[in-house]
């Protein structure tokens, strides 16, 4: 195991630890401060933040944290940015939702070559190295082989003023399922249990998003904009942009009906 994902092990442990204590307790929800990303830090966000860059400042992994609620930490590791998440589905996690995760991913000159995502009740990890295939723990997954919209299930998130396209798209699909937590999302369907993940809010941001784009590719999915075009995020926390992730055999039906 590479130094990277045996400290994403031992940050999402801890970080379990944090979850334990204070997920659906009116302390964990109690808002702290403003994060980097412009929404407000809830005390679990904050205490999972300051326990993962302890960590990372300690292994020495990476020169820079990107992260949601503290924004850009420089550290002394030689080389390399980590994108984190500290908890991805806060509102999940504050009402004691079982749903929500810990994203971690690596990055050196720009391109994401490492990704975790632990699923912090379930205990799952998913990973991903570039050119190396998606796993959840030693398994390797794939995305499913579904190929018509009538028969798959995908989570799809539009603005509210702009229910046209999602509806349109809404209204194709089997099964329309919500869950709150993009980066799981995105491993969701990694392991083909969805068959996409599609949000059009614009609000999807770097740190929700790199390690779960990682692991989708990874095990066979594509991820694009919502025009069908190469998804590309500034290093900000404040930035969000569009995202449709699908099996691949869905990809075109998909942006037919949102772009
Ligand atoms: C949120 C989750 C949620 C998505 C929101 C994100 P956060 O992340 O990923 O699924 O719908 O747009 O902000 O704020 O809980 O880390
Ligand atoms: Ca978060």
């Amino acid at each position: 195991m590479s130094d990277f994902f045996r400290v994403c092990d031992e940050i999402a442990d801890a970080v379990t630890e944090i979850s334990e204590e204070l997920a659906g307790t009116v302390a964990g929800a109690e808002v702290v401060g403003l994060g980097a990303d412009g929404t407000p830090t809830k005390k679990i966000d904050r205490v999972a933040e300051d326990c993962a860059i302890e960590y990372l400042k300690a292994s020495q992994i990476c020169s820079l944290v990107i992260s949601e609620e503290a924004g850009k930490v420089a550290l002394d590791g030689e080389h390399g940015t980590v994108f984190l998440d500290p908890i991805d589905g806060t509102f999940n996690a504050t009402r004691g939702i079982p749903f929500f995760a810990i994203s971690i991913a690596f990055a050196v000159g720009g391109k994401v070559t490492k990704g975790y995502v632990r699923d912090i009740p379930h205990g799952e990890s998913f990973s991903a190295e570039k050119g190396k295939g998606a796993f959840i723990g030693e398994k390797r997954i794939h995305v499913s082989k579904t190929s018509t919209l009538h028969g798959c299930a995908m989570s799809i998130y539009g603005r509210k003023f702009d229910p046209n396209r999602i509806f349109a798209l809404g209204g194709r699909v089997r099964r329309w399922r919500l869950l709150g937590a993009s980066a799981l999302e995105l491993c969701y369907v990694a392991a083909g249990r969805i068959d996409g993940f599609i949000d059009i809010r614009e609000t999807l941001r770097v740190t929700d998003a790199a390690a779960g784009m990682l692991i989708c590719r990874e095990a066979g999915g594509i991820v694009t904009d919502a025009n069908g075009e190469e998804l590309t995020f500034p290093e900000e926390v404040s930035i969000g942009r569009t995202i449709v992730a699908t099996n691949g055999y869905l990809h075109g039906k998909v942006i037919e009906y949102i772009r």
